[in-house]
């Protein structure tokens, strides 16, 4: 195991109808919130108004309309109300995309003398930045308790993750019954990107990780137990629950630390929601399985294959073919949760931009050199082709 330091200061406000502790949280902070959410969702499931009565003593600027796969655009737009209005503190009240763009929102306010786009570029951040609070409304990406954010430029085709320490929310509020409103199709993109978190982490060649594998691995069977109990019965809290409390676990450093390395799966997602604007979730759901397919070796197989046995239950012995059922497992279950499970099938109907893209994922990441089995262009290319 490496060294690492871990240091996560999230207030989490876990459970039901705590929405009476906002206001003396953010009194703390002041009295004039930039209020950040999407496209409406929290208006039709009554949060919004929840969340305006408990404020109504507050300053409230809002920022609607944050976009799934946050544009640079509303990022600016949020940094220039804040300069406009004096803001203390910024809520979000959302999804990943909606945590992500408060994020940038305070790192490029904190970087009065750059362009918006320049800060992102830079990838990290350890300027001042306003203090951010969340209130969480779908379990997938942990932004909730993570100091990254991922911006999209569709000028450029370029979807860019950064982060700093000073970005990591304050105060985020866990309501699982906030997620009985998520869809079918974003609960399983949700999902799938909680075990992409984990296996990016998990599939990793730092040696004597046990206690970050077992973690990831309790996790994983958390997911792959409650996903499909939740697409059944949206308001089964205890499925919310659990789907929501692992979303945050899986990419808050817990099974992160003390590894080496660098991920895979979503440096190649990445470029397919900077190129075709699809759901993160699903775009790791389909590649993954071919990511596997293509990394595994006989070196590696007994990974896959303790993946296999310690989640999916699988009992054979020779390492090589339980590698093989653990990642046909891994497919089907996401194909039974109705994803779909090919890039034609989410519009990415033809080739002509897979070099694009895998040159793109190569630049801006470390797969060539650090990846669990390192990636190179041609690699990216067949992955995407096999998918
Ligand atoms: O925009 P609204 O109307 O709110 O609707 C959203 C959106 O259409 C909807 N939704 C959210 N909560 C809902 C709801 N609908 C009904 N009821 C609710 N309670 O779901 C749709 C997707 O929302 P979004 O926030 O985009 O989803 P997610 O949380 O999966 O976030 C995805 C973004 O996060 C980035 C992704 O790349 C993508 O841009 N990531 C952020 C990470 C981080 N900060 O650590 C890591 C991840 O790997 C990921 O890259
Ligand atoms: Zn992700």
């Amino acid at each position: 195991m490496n060294n690492f330091t871990f240091q996560v200061g999230t207030d989490i406000r876990f459970g039901k109808d705590r929405l009476e502790e906002l206001a003396p949280v953010l009194t703390e902070f002041g009295k004039t919130v930039l209020l950040v959410y999407g496209g409406g969702s929290i208006k039709k499931n009554g949060l919004y108004d929840r969340v305006l009565k408990e404020l109504r003593d507050f300053n409230i600027i809002e920022l609607a309309g944050v976009e799934p796969n946050p544009r640079i655009e509303t990022v600016a737009k949020g940094a220039k109300l804040c300069a406009e209005n004096e803001v203390d503190v910024i809520l979000a009240v959302g999804g990943g995309s909606t945590i992500d763009c408060a994020k940038a929102v305070a790192a490029v306010y904190g970087s009065p003398d750059l362009e918006p786009w320049a800060v992102i570029e830079k990838r990290s951040y350890d300027g001042p930045a306003l203090p951010i609070v969340t209130i969480l409304t779908l379990a997938a990406t942990g932004s909730e308790m993570n100091r990254g954010a991922v911006i999209t430029n569709w000028q450029t085709n370029q979807k860019l993750g950064m982060g700093g320490k000073n970005l990591l929310p304050k105060v985020s509020f866990l309501d699982p019954q906030n997620t009985f409103s998520v869809s079918k199709y974003q609960t399983a993109a949700g999902s799938a990107d909680i075990m992409s978190h984990l296996f990016e982490n998990y599939f990793n060649n730092t040696p004597a990780t046990d206690v970050q594998d077992g973690i990831s691995e309790g996790l994983m069977r958390t997911v792959t137990k409650n996903c499909p109990i939740a697409l059944e019965t949206p308001d089964d809290y205890d499925a919310r629950a659990n789907l929501m409390w692992a979303s945050t676990l899986a990419l808050n450093g817990l099974t992160g630390s003390g590894k080496g390395g660098t991920w895979s799966c979503h440096a190649m997602e990445h470029e397919l929601s900077a190129f075709y604007d699809i759901t993160h979730g699903i775009g790791l759901a389909i590649l993954t399985p071919r990511w596997m397919h293509h990394v595994l070796n006989e070196e590696n197989a007994p990974q896959f294959a303790q993946y296999g046995r310690n989640v999916w239950g699988i009992t054979e012995t020779v390492p090589m073919m339980a590698a093989r059922m653990a990642i046909q497992k891994t497919y089907d279950y996401f194909k039974d949760c109705q994803i779909p499970m090919t890039l034609p099938e989410v519009g990415i109907k033809d080739e002509s931009k897979f070099e694009e893209m895998a040159q793109q994922a190569v630049a801006y990441s470390k797969i060539a050199t650090d990846a669990f089995v390192p990636l190179q262009v041609e690699d990216v290319v067949k992955i995407y082709q096999a998918s």
